[in-house]
């Protein structure tokens, strides 16, 4: 999976996607990506690419030109028009359902702004989603491109060493993730639940849904209208839902 990102800090989000578990995958194939940077398509000797907005008001905003330039230049190279993702806080706000979509394409654009935003005329030129990752404001798309790109990355093949993880993990299913636990078998006095050194593997699984049901009714009730629940569960969970209404 290709990721090409249209920045004006390009050291940024490269600098902080090649550690870890991302810069592994690089190194290894499975992903790459590509900072391109739209300073490069200023096409003035000052190398500007923002000014006033019209109509007056605070900030400056990026102008249309270097972006379209820097866009149509990569479509050149890449010989199609890809998705084009841009990181705003006005744009659908990003999970875990978005990012198993997205995880099917061979290659995503991210289009990081600065400043006031971006020549509105260019975003609809170019964009083909506006994607928030939450109600808050940054100073630019590099930290949500890179949260994104994080994400995503680790749903393709081959990312992480064991792939079995992207699939039980937390929201799999709508629900959170169950406690985990290794060594030391005894911590402060407190001991591992006892299920889960049974090596009894059929009461470990059913322990370890209850529990993630448990953890998402206390911490994540809003999941659980959409939770992928079997009758049994459904009924565990009637019967927390009326424990804690007792209480
Ligand atoms: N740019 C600034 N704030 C943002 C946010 N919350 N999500 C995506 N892009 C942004």
């Amino acid at each position: 999976m290709n990721f090409y990102i249209m920045t004006l800090f390009p050291d940024m989000v490269t600098g902080g996607l090649s550690t870890s578990i991302t810069g592994r995958a690089m190194e290894k194939g499975v992903i790459s990506v590509e900072a391109v940077n739209i300073r490069d398509y200023a096409g003035n000797k000052h190398n500007s690419v923002d000014d006033y907005p019209y109509g007056g008001g605070a900030g400056m905003v990026m102008q249309a030109p270097p972006v379209w330039d820097c866009y149509e230049d990569l479509c050149a190279r890449l010989g199609k028009r890809p998705r084009v993702l841009y990181m705003t806080p006005q744009g659908q706000v990003f999970n875990q359902s978005i990012a198993r979509e997205l995880a099917e394409e061979e290659d995503l654009v991210f289009l990081c702004g600065h400043y006031e935003g971006i020549d509105e005329r260019v975003l609809e030129a170019v964009c083909t989603d506006y994607l928030s990752i939450g109600d808050y404001v940054l100073t630019g798309g590099e930290l949500p491109a890179m949260v994104m790109i994080d994400c995503i990355s680790r749903l393709v093949p081959g990312v992480l060493n064991n792939q079995v993880s992207a699939d039980i993990e937390s929201f799999h299913d709508n629900l959170l993730e169950y406690p985990q636990y290794t060594r030391p078998e005894e911590f402060r006095g407190i001991k591992v639940p006892e299920v889960l050194l049974s090596g009894h593997h059929k009461n470990i699984e059913e322990w370890r849904r209850k529990e993630s049901i448990k953890r998402t009714l206390k911490r994540r009730p809003d999941l659980l209208e959409n939770a992928n629940l079997s009758k049994k569960e459904r009924i565990f969970l009637e019967e927390l839902l009326a424990i804690s209404e007792s209480l």
